[in-house]
């Protein structure tokens, strides 16, 4: 595992969007061999979305042969609803880059066969080889998509019955009120995630602590789904100093001084 600590969220987006351009553009996509991102919706990774418009913009990358899974979606939500995951990622990054839209999936969740929708997500994945670079966020109960505590760590695209932390965690975006939040979503599976031939966590601000303490320095276990990383051969955590401040010293002074020498 490689983990990257920055002084604050601003240096961890500016971080994650030029490591996804120059994979992107080291792997050299084509129409027919596309670069395929997965994709999380959340707060945390905005900035980096940001930077990627930036770079976009600045021709220093190009979407066009780029294929993106998103991790999850809401349940019951149509997708010109300004809280579902649809919704968030035109209005966050596809609007803004030059991503054909055949090339965007997201799952369906106002779909009325569940089963069906993420048999054909993860087929669909599989379609294009697999996941090349897959970006995340972590919930502050350590969940990674929508996998809550206790989700299997060899799950797949599936319907998961949220959890009340995750409810009350993003009730924010539901004006505080934890009855609007939707109960179910639609998530790809810890095992999907860790088929991704490189998988990037972002975490951000002093609330994700706990989450990056257990994620780097816990036991592998399926209460805190991001363990699950710790199985990857190359897992990135990019944190910012307060998520990292549950982290001994001796484990940031061990993973910055790998980062100086790889610099
Ligand atoms: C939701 C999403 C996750 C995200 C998490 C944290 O539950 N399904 O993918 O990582 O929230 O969100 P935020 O980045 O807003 O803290």
């Amino acid at each position: 595992m490689r983990v990257i600590i920055k002084d604050d969220s601003a240096d961890c987006a500016s971080w994650v969007a030029g490591y996804i351009a120059y994979r992107i553009k080291s792997f050299k996509p084509t129409a027919k061999k596309p670069f395929v991102l997965g994709l999380p919706s959340g707060s945390t990774p905005l900035g980096a979305y940001k930077e990627l418009i930036k770079l976009y913009q600045n021709k220093k990358v190009s979407f066009e042969h780029v294929v993106t899974f998103n991790m999850d979606e809401y349940v019951g939500l149509p997708p010109q609803d300004k809280n579902s995951y649809h919704h968030f990622m035109y209005e966050n990054l596809f609007n803004h880059i030059n991503i054909s839209p055949k090339n965007i999936h997201i799952l369906n969740g106002m779909t009325k066969d569940f089963a069906a929708e993420c048999e054909n997500y993860e087929k669909a994945i599989k379609t294009y080889g697999g996941i090349d670079l897959q970006l995340g966020g972590v919930g502050t109960d350590g969940h990674i998509a929508f996998n809550e505590p206790f989700s299997s760590l060899t799950s797949r695209t599936r319907i998961k019955t949220l959890a009340p932390s995750t409810i009350k965690d993003n009730s924010r975006f539901f004006d505080n009120d934890i009855s609007k939040v939707p109960t179910q979503a639609l998530t790809i599976g810890i095992g999907t995630i860790l088929d991704a031939k490189e998988v990037i966590i972002m975490a951000t601000g002093k609330n994700k602590s706990e989450a990056v303490h257990q994620a780097i320095e816990g036991n592998i276990n399926h209460v805190w789904t991001v363990t699950a990383l710790q199985m990857h051969q190359h897992g990135i955590i990019v944190c910012d100093k307060d998520a990292a401040s549950k982290l001994a010293p001796t484990t940031v002074e061990y993973f910055k001084s790998i980062e100086d020498r790889v610099r």
